[in-house]
């Protein structure tokens, strides 16, 4: 099945892809995760989008379309894939439909509230990028990553004037794509303010899976 994750900044879409990707034996493909993984190796796209990301501001639709094209050109991604992060644009949207025939897309339905929550207190490890938060899922051992020993940090994004802003991005640039997507009759809305267990469960119910 090849899904798009479409929801607010910290609503849990990278934290559920990790949960499904066995269920749906699907790659996650998060173009947030791949620019964060290129500003740590300091290739030419890291250099290019680093200032963006820690601003909150988004990268332009150029690049990331283009990334994601050649991403799903491979061949762990023909016939299932969880897209998430990406499409952000209604110009991100329609140059997608041309490569690719999304299924479903899964609207994460969560009030502002619980996304402040929710990405204030969010941590990430840096070797594997898997993610934390300090209230519900803290790793075994402060700071070290319970998966690979990597080092848990704080995003650079993640700093209260960058969430406003992401925020606010996502208002204009992202919300669109729900009607977008909407009315194309292939949205599905999920209840994403519990616990990750039952937004699993939340999901599951969702897609008939
Ligand atoms: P990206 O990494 O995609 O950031 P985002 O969409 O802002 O999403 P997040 O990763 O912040 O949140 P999430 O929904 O995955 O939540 P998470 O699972 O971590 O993008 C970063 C930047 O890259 C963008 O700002 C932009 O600059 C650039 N970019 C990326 N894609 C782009 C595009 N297509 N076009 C242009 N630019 C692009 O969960 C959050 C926290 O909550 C975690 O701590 C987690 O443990 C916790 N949590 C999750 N679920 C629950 C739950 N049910 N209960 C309690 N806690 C929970």
């Amino acid at each position: 099945m090849k899904l798009i994750f479409l929801g607010p900044p910290g609503a849990g879409k990278g934290t559920l892809a990790e949960k499904v990707v066995g269920i749906l034996n699907a790659p996650q493909i998060s173009t947030g995760v791949i620019f964060r993984n290129a500003i740590e190796t300091g290739c030419s796209l890291g250099l290019k989008v680093k200032a963006i990301i820690d601003a909150g501001k988004l990268v332009d639709d150029e690049t990331t379309i283009e990334l994601v094209k050649r991403r799903l050109a491979e061949e762990d991604a023909r016939e299932n894939y969880i897209l998430d992060g990406f499409p952000r644009t209604v110009i991100q949207a329609d140059a997608l439909a041309e490569f690719s025939l999304v299924d479903k897309v899964v609207n994460f339905d969560i009030p502002d509230s619980l996304v402040l929550e929710r990405m204030s207190g969010r941590r990430v490890c840096r070797g594997c990028g898997h993610n934390y938060h300090n209230l519900f899922y803290k790793p075994k051992v402060e700071g070290i990553c319970d998966h690979c020993g990597g080092e848990v940090y704080s995003r650079g994004d993640d700093k209260i004037e960058t969430i406003q802003r992401r925020v606010e991005i996502y208002r204009t640039q992202t919300v669109p794509l729900i009607d977008y997507y909407r009315n194309k009759g292939i949205l599905v809305d999920v209840d994403a303010r519990p616990a990750m267990d039952q937004v699993v469960e939340n999901f599951k119910k969702a897609l008939k899976l």
